[in-house]
């Protein structure tokens, strides 16, 4: 089993690369099919979602934009926790079709978010393209159109998702080793 170490925690390696690029590549074709004719806006959630964006844009054949945003996140606004706001989003979108590509839903809290702001400013359809996704964490009621993977409930990191800011560069996943 390949393990690695990331700061005070050890990682096994859980999904392969080959494995990553056949899930992202069937999402782009999906979205290939389901958009050719609307003219889409990529918004590419940083940090964790850069890798996912690139090797899925790379597939995408269809006339499209793609630009990238990054949360702010604020402590104590609300009772919830965390209340997390777009930043960085300087194209309308105003009667668009967004796809918000994310590195995982988790949760649910964050992406609830990002489609609130993005209704909130006018845009005509909004899907949601994440790479990975919790099902058993979901607390909230979204519809997530294309997951390229779905994992159990547990911490992992590679392929642009991190552990306390390491682990973005690996090429696969990588699940802690509960020690
Ligand atoms: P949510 O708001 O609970 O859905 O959390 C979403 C965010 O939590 C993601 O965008 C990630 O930044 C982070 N996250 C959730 N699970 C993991 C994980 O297993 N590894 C690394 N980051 C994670
Ligand atoms: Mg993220």
């Amino acid at each position: 089993m390949k393990t690695l170490q990331l700061k005070d925690r050890k990682f096994a390696l859980s999904i392969p690369e080959v494995q990553i690029q056949q899930a992202v590549k069937e999402v782009a074709e999906r979205i290939n099919r389901d958009l050719a004719d609307a003219d889409p806006l990529f918004i590419c959630v940083l940090n964790g979602a850069f890798m996912f964006a690139g090797d899925l844009m790379r597939h995408i054949n269809i006339n499209s934009q793609i630009t990238f945003v990054k949360l702010a996140s604020y402590e104590g606004l609300l009772t919830t926790g965390e209340v997390k706001e777009i930043i960085g989003l300087n194209e309308s979108v105003v009667d668009r079709n967004v796809v918000v590509i994310e590195d995982i839903v988790d949760t649910g809290i964050t992406m609830e978010r990002i489609l609130a702001s993005l209704k909130n400013k006018g845009a005509r359809s909004i899907r949601v393209a994440s790479f990975l996704q919790k099902p058993e964490a979901l607390q909230r009621d979204i519809r997530l159109d294309y997951v390229a993977i779905k994992i159990p409930n547990d911490f992992i990191v590679g392929y642009g998702l991190d552990y306390d800011g390491y682990g973005r560069n690996l090429r696969d996943i990588y699940t802690v080793v509960e020690e």
